[in-house]
């Protein structure tokens, strides 16, 4: 059962994956790598945290008690006996490759890896680990603590048991899982992605302003937020 979860990023995804896990109950050890970037991790945590408890979804001191569930760190030894570590860094392969690498040197064997990439093979990131059977992808979506969804993704080494295990860490964080293959895109990037394309593609063309393309795809398919607006929450680097 898993109680610890280190994560590896305190950016956008890895701040919002802390806090899912630690409102909870799970034990967090979030790491990046400077202080400041850890301090706006733990910071936005507390603040979304803070917007939970004005709308009166959180008290007072469920919000400490989150808050002190997470440790933030620069130091990955930490990490160490974690039951779960997730891999949130920057959408860069030879980067995460290297994460990957060094950081199995210093885990327990026991400790489940997974990725939060939303785009890179996880066959391939896998390999670079030294437990490929126990390595998996988890998707998570932005903002995390208001997406409902856990995109699980296999990897062609991923053990059943490995599976079953984020299944179930799924659950115990509140997100609905759903299971794809190891493919571009995997199940939602590769609908979403198109469809964002496409929109860029249609304000390339002068076929109508963003605003009216947004507004169109807000109101006429009754989308949370235009594709345009939507490629801006994601960010247009990782888009690319
Ligand atoms: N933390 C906690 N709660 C948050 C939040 C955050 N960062 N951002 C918004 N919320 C909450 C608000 O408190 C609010 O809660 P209530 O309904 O209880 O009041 C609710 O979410 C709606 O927020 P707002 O009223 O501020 O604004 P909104 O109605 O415009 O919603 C949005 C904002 C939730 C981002 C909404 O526009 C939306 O769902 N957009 C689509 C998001 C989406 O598609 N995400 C997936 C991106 S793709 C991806 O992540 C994967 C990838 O690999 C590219």
């Amino acid at each position: 059962m898993i109680q610890t979860v280190g994560i590896i990023g305190a950016g956008t995804m890895g701040n919002g994956i802390a806090q899912v896990c630690a409102a909870a109950g799970l034990s967090v050890v979030m790491v990046d790598i400077s202080d400041a970037a850890v301090n706006r991790g733990l910071s936005t945590v507390g603040g979304s945290l803070e917007r939970l408890v004005k709308k009166e979804k959180m008290t007072a001191a469920d919000r400490e008690a989150t808050l002190k569930r997470i440790t933030g760190t620069t130091d990955r030894a930490k990490l160490s006996d974690c039951d779960l570590v997730i891999e949130a860094a920057t959408e860069n392969e030879e980067l995460k490759v290297k994460i990957l690498k060094d950081l199995c040197a210093t885990l327990s064997p026991r400790t489940l890896v997974a990725t939060n990439t939303s785009s890179i093979s996880i066959t391939k990131l896998a390999a670079a680990t030294d437990r490929p059977d126990r390595f998996i992808g988890m998707h998570f979506f932005n903002p995390v603590p208001v997406m409902a969804l856990l995109e699980l993704i296999r990897g062609l080494q991923t053990s059943d048991d490995t599976h079953a295990k984020a299944l179930d860490f799924a659950k115990r964080v509140g997100k609905v899982a759903i299971t794809a293959k190891n493919s571009p895109g995997f199940a939602v990037n590769r609908i979403l992605c198109p469809m964002i394309n496409e929109a860029i593609f249609a304000l390339q063309e002068g076929i109508a302003t963003a605003e009216e393309i947004d507004a169109g795809m807000k109101l006429g398919c009754n989308h949370p937020i235009g594709p345009l607006a939507l490629a801006d929450l994601v960010g247009l680097d990782t888009m690319l």
